[in-house]
């Protein structure tokens, strides 16, 4: 068990390190409110103890700090003050403090307090956090690399595995072309549940907004219009994506490229980001860009699924010359599809659903790897 102790008071912090210490703890120490929460948030201690009165950030707003965070909001928190007046009192629980202990402290008391809050935080965290779905993001660097084919054929082989619901969402929000290619007619999607959740709906019955694809996968669907699609805000969108994210099992997401808020929350949050490149001069350099901004999102490589979609009948671009390129390995090469994409395009039938050969078997290699 973890406690944080924060203390601007150098003789308190090593009394309670070495009483806390003595009985098992293990302590990490603040020696202000601006230090307690970079521990708070990047260290996630079982509990925090914190002094009220410290120059900076102080006790109160260390707590409301923590409370903010969703991270850390369920962490529990005691303050500690010399001050024993009701007035005190009331502002620290006010501030979201679970316990208020006046000092000079009796430090068997606060063991014990420690004790039981801890024990009553456990469980509780676990049951106030509901399972998230995985997600898994599709994207390119350039647009018409093949991104919307390869999510809905990934969202059908997905959505054919048994016990798990899979939902594939549509982010081009101008260009939806998912409810063509998988041929449905979604009553609603994006635009309104976006609308019905900030409008503070409390509880908003998904669906509602999905339409499903022959008993697989379900789907998310972009507005009908580009002028619908205008009225949506990013915030919006991600209130929407982390609210499906906790009633399905796994997300495909399609995102066409973007730098924006929206498509940047979407690589970080992503357990894997099929990234899809063309063999073509243009594509690979602004590849080469993504790749370096997911690196600096801190989406590690191994979460990065490179995938060589061959649009082309012939090309110089081989997978070494890709791989040599983009410095790092191909995860999966889609040949060339022709008249077979074409038709699945035209007819509404994904190619895993309706062909076979080379390209079928490649993406469903891809899904293997999800
Ligand atoms: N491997 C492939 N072989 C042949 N045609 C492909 C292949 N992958 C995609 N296409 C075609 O390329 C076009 C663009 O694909 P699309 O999925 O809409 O790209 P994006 O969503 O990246 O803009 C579509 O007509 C699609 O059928
Ligand atoms: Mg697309």
């Amino acid at each position: 068990m973890k406690v944080l102790v924060v203390d601007d008071e150098p003789s308190v912090r090593r009394l309670l390190q070495r009483y806390l210490g003595d009985n098992g703890y293990e302590v990490a120490i603040a020696g202000d409110g601006a230090e307690g929460w970079e521990a708070a948030r990047d260290g996630s201690p079982d509990l925090i103890l914190s002094d009220v009165a410290m120059p900076g950030m102080d006790g109160y707003e260390l707590v409301r700090t923590v409370r903010r965070n969703p991270a850390t909001a369920a962490i529990p928190v005691i303050l500690l003050s010399a001050h024993r007046g009701s007035d005190d009192m009331v502002e620290g629980y006010r501030s979201g403090a679970d316990d208020y202990v006046a000092k000079p402290v009796d430090m068997e008391v606060l063991r014990l307090k420690i004790d039981a809050l801890i024990r009553r935080a456990q469980p509780e965290a676990s049951a106030a956090a509901p399972a998230l779905g995985r997600l898994t993001c599709v994207t390119s660097a350039k647009g018409g690399a093949g991104v919307t084919t390869i999510a809905a054929n990934l969202a059908v082989l997905l959505g054919r595995r048994g016990g798990q619901t899979v939902c594939a969402v549509d982010l081009d929000v101008t260009h939806g072309d998912l409810q063509v290619l998988l041929d449905l007619r979604p009553r609603a999607g994006l635009g309104e549940a976006a609308r019905d959740l900030s409008g503070g709906v409390e509880t908003v019955t998904w669906d509602d907004y999905l339409v499903r694809h022959e008993g697989g996968p379900w789907l998310l669907a972009a507005p009908p219009t580009p002028l619908e699609a205008s009225a949506l805000s990013e915030a919006g969108v991600s209130q929407v994506l982390a609210g499906l994210r906790s009633s399905q099992d796994h997300l495909v997401v399609d995102v066409p490229p973007s730098y924006g808020e929206l498509a940047l929350t979407v690589y970080e949050g992503a357990e894997r980001v099929v990234v899809v490149v063309s063999p073509e001069i243009t594509a690979l350099r602004r590849t080469r860009e993504l790749l370096g901004a997911l690196e600096s999102l801190g989406v590690t490589e191994d979460r990065v699924l490179l995938v060589l979609n061959t649009l082309f009948e012939k090309t110089v671009l081989d997978r070494g010359r890709v791989e040599a390129f983009l410095r790092r390995p191909v995860n999966v090469v889609v040949p060339f599809g022709g008249r077979g994409f074409l038709e699945a395009v035209n007819s509404g039938r994904p190619v895993v659903t309706s062909q076979r050969g080379r390209a079928v078997d490649a993406l469903t290699e891809l899904a293997g790897l999800l």
